[in-house]
């Protein structure tokens, strides 16, 4: 066996940035990453696939990120927000199908304030499942103020961690700053998701590299990696997207750095593959998140063109995770499906 693999294999911790740059330069290892990435899932997360319901539950943004459908300046996006009782209702439809973690996931949307947010964590946990909320930064004071009222877990991937890039594609917002928000997060007590995504233009081996040191430096407890879509009605339209190899080798090299973490296999991979979600499954991926976002509001919450789901039955999604998760012989997770936590690893 070559000896960068055995490094990865029995040394991940001294992996260096060179390290990685050179394995995200060259495909003459890729068959080998793979492998061991499943070999590691299946050590330390087992053979479980959590599901992770999510409702998008407003399409609104006040930013203006480049590559994203929802940004301020598209107009040819109809606009939705779903009223508390809504969201609460779905909920508990939600909790009924026996699916234990919930995820509200918005654009930036300061319609939803400090109290309504909290009253909604406190009325959907009252239904025994796990809350991660996904609605981008919000002011320290509000983080606490959720943890206290419940909410377990927040997502926001750090989106790349180069910081030239990062502030490229976010006008109004600093990588550093994204940064702080993460560690306030994991202070407050929150399992805190970041990623990124693969294939932004201008975005690199190198680049790619610094991702995944900076998910080691997080120790990210959930890691949400899809490729670059490009979206026909953003400032990014012409460029060129992120491809099924890269954005594989990228979930299973942080597979193989954070083992314990839970890593979803993302919506944005079943949109650039058929199978693209049952690839990364087999390549470090623990989780699913079927879209519960109700109609007729499901189409607009648009990020990206050609993404799955769209147009499924109303709760269609909860009973094909599960038969895709029976195809490939693993086990639909019965539990909330926190991060495992091991003395050492
Ligand atoms: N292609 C792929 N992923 C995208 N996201 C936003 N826009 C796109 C796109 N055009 C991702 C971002 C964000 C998550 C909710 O969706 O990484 O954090
Ligand atoms: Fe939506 Fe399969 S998960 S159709």
């Amino acid at each position: 066996m070559s000896e960068i693999i055995n490094k990865l294999k029995t040394k991940k911790d001294s992996i260096t940035y060179e390290e990685l740059v050179y394995l995200l330069s060259t495909d003459k290892y890729d068959q080998q990453i793979f492998e061991l990435a499943d070999q590691i899932r299946k050590k330390y997360v087992g053979n479980e696939v959590h599901i992770r319901a999510i409702i998008e539950f407003s399409n609104i943004c006040k930013m203006d990120c480049l590559y994203c459908g929802l940004r301020k300046q598209n107009k040819n996006l109809k606009r939705y927000r779903m009223k508390p009782e809504e969201i609460l209702e779905r909920a508990k439809l939600i909790a009924e199908r026996n699916i234990k973690t919930i995820v509200l996931q918005s654009g930036e949307d300061p319609f939803y304030t400090t109290e309504i947010i909290k009253d909604l964590i406190i009325e959907i946990k009252k239904l025994g499942v796990a809350v991660t909320l996904s609605i981008g930064e919000r002011e320290f004071e509000e983080y606490k103020i959720w943890k206290e009222a419940g909410a377990d877990r927040y997502l926001m991937r750090h989106e790349t961690a180069d910081s030239k890039l990062y502030k490229k594609l976010h006008p109004s917002d600093t990588f550093e700053n994204r940064k702080k928000h993460l560690f306030k997060l994991k202070e407050l007590g929150y399992e805190v998701g970041a990623g990124c995504m693969v294939g932004l233009p201008g975005q690199g081996p190198k680049e790619l590299a610094k991702d995944l040191i900076f998910l080691r430096e997080l120790d990210s407890d959930m890691i949400g990696i899809g490729p670059f879509i490009p979206n026909p009605d953003t400032p990014l339209k012409s460029e060129k997207g992120g491809d099924l190899n890269t954005t594989l080798k990228v979930i299973a090299l942080a597979r193989i750095l954070i083992p314990t973490a839970n890593i979803p296999a993302t919506t944005a991979m079943g949109s650039i593959h058929p199978f693209g979600r049952q690839l990364a499954l087999k390549c470090g991926a623990n989780v699913i998140m079927p879209n519960l976002t109700p109609n007729p509001y499901r189409p607009n919450y648009t990020l990206y063109p050609n993404k799955i789901c769209l147009f499924e039955a109303d709760t269609a999604c909860i009973d094909c995770v599960r038969a895709m998760i029976k195809g490939l012989n693993r086990k639909v997770g019965e539990t909330h499906g926190f991060r495992i936590k091991y003395s050492a690893v």
